[in-house]
């Protein structure tokens, strides 16, 4: 620890108390590392406020002291954005005792929900006034509403209700200089210059601590029913989804996986099984829903939406989850692929997006370009097909050392998979965001004008360089990786 982190954390102690500063090497350990297993910091201690004016009183302190900050949730990047510096030169300031829901108007439809509020206790809260929170992905037992909306988290609703950004209608947070940014007040219009509650929603703690949200409600499932879907291709599954689309408007989940997704997580995840009697190439997730509950029943809609699909081919075959515990395990198969795919060893991982109607070409063709430029591994996609969002994975060959594999050829299959993103004008980050993981990546990728206006806003609310340093982007140019 440096004289100035032992300053920095003898004053906070002495304004916020024992409670807010975590020194114990045992509870500090488990939040030093990304869930992947990518990355590994220090952090001399934990810092926990337990309200705004504490986080306040935090980020000038750091201020004073010139120490840097790494905001944390529930730690469930997929990007190692809340990972702290391996020099041990920040201090991890977590948000998870700030867990209060502030305030739910089912009337407005809104909720004010602190920064550490878990996103299940938020849908759990929801659901007991009657409404619902739309937003859900596999990490909701862990991810925080604070992190959710630091990086404009997606998910697997996005079809229907759009990311985070969507249903954000007000942000409070603590800027880099101390000051307290109270947005909540969700106003329908507003245009007082730039929108600072917008500009915080995927900025990844690089420009201030989130420390409560508000959100917008929907209104409560009355029944829903859940497709398991096995067709030939990827652009097979798009036309489905166009052809639903026409009908009906009430589809809020399409969830494309190949064959090998599947075939990991029943390898990996105890407990699942196959839903549908024979193998096929891909299999896609439908998820129909209705909120009145006189209208047409979601399994009767999907019925009639997939027999004509069936019956000219489209679709091999279909399953409709015949009760809540089979729609559960259909979607216990599909939020378990992340853990599947950890289990299964090293890989370089890609979260991308294209044009939607571009996506099913780019996946068959790129992932041809992978097996062939890099003989051995194994790439394929999974994901938000709808969106234009895949989670492109590009697998070692059999037997590679993890070691090797992560150091020397994963950054080159990266860089492959990235230049093919971006000439089909696409991003290399869909949902997951920039963190440490991709911000060499973006710096080399991004239009130079596009560069400098991020350099820009960072630097002038943060001309220390002191929220989430190394991640995102940098203030100055760093040389690109070997
Ligand atoms: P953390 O991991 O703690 O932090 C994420 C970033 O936000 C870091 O840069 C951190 O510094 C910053 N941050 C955290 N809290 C604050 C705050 N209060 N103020 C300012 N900055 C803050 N993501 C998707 O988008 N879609 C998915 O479908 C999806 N599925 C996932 C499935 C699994 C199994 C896992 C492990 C992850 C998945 N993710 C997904 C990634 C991850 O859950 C999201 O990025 C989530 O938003 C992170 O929330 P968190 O609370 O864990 O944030
Ligand atoms: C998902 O959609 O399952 C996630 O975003 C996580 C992943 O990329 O594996
Ligand atoms: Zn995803």
């Amino acid at each position: 620890m440096t004289p100035a982190q032992d300053r920095f954390i003898h004053a906070v102690r002495m304004a916020l108390g024992d409670k807010a500063v975590i020194t114990d090497p045992a509870d500090i350990d488990p939040w030093l590392h990304d869930w992947r297993g990518r990355y590994h910091g220090r952090s001399p201690a934990i810092l926990a406020p337990a309200d705004t004016a504490g986080v306040a009183t935090i980020v000038t302190l750091a201020g004073e002291h010139h120490v840097p900050l790494v905001p944390q949730g529930g730690n469930t990047s997929m990007v190692g954005g809340a990972t702290p510096p391996d020099d041990g030169s920040a201090l991890v300031l977590s948000l998870r005792r700030m867990n209060r829901i502030r305030r739910l108007s089912a009337e407005e439809n809104l909720v004010v929900a602190e920064a550490g509020v878990i996103l299940a206790d938020l849908h759990a809260a929801a659901l007991s006034a009657g409404r619902r929170f739309p937003l859900t992905l596999g990490s909701r037992g862990s991810a925080t509403i604070g992190g959710l909306a630091a990086t404009n988290a997606g998910g697997t609703q996005v079809l229907r209700f759009g990311t985070m950004r969507a249903l954000i209608a007000g942000v409070e947070a603590v800027l880099p200089d101390g000051q307290v940014h109270d947005g909540l007040s969700a106003l329908k219009k507003d245009n007082r210059g730039y929108d600072l509650d917008h500009l915080l929603v995927g900025a990844e703690g690089t420009l201030g601590i989130i420390t409560a949200v508000t959100l917008r409600l929907v209104p409560q499932i009355a029944a829903r029913a859940v497709a398991w879907v096995g067709l030939a291709s990827p652009q097979d599954a798009l036309t489905l989804l166009r052809r639903m689309e026409v009908t009906t408007q009430t589809i809020e989940s399409f969830e494309l996986l190949p064959h090998e997704s599947l075939a990991a997580v029943l390898r990996h995840i105890p407990g699942t099984r196959a839903p549908l009697g024979q193998d096929q190439p891909w299999h896609v997730l439908i998820e129909a829903v209705a909120t009145d509950p006189a209208a047409e029943p979601p399994a009767v809609l999907l019925e009639r939406l997939l027999a004509p699909a069936l019956a000219d081919g489209l679709v091999a075959d279909a399953v409709i989850g015949a009760s809540e515990t089979q729609a559960e395990e259909f979607w216990r198969i599909r939020d378990s692929i992340s853990a599947a795919e950890r289990a299964s060893g090293p890989a370089a991982q890609h979260d991308i997006s294209v044009p939607v109607a571009a996506m099913p070409r780019f996946m068959v063709e790129a992932a041809a370009a992978c097996d062939a430029a890099f003989p051995g591994t194994h790439a394929s996609g999974y994901g938000h097909l709808g969106d234009g969002n895949v989670h492109f994975h590009v697998r070692a060959a059999p037997g590679a050392d993890a070691a090797y594999w992560y150091a020397e050829d994963a950054p080159r299959v990266t860089r492959f998979v990235h230049d093919l993103v971006t000439a089909a004008g696409g991003s290399i980050s869909a949902e997951h965001g920039i963190g440490q993981m991709k911000r060499a990546e973006l710096e080399r990728l991004s239009p130079p004008a596009r560069l400098a206006a991020l350099r820009a806003i960072r630097a002038a609310l943060d001309p220390q360089g002191l929220m989430n340093p190394g991640k995102l982007v940098t203030l100055a140019p760093v040389a690109p990786t070997p």
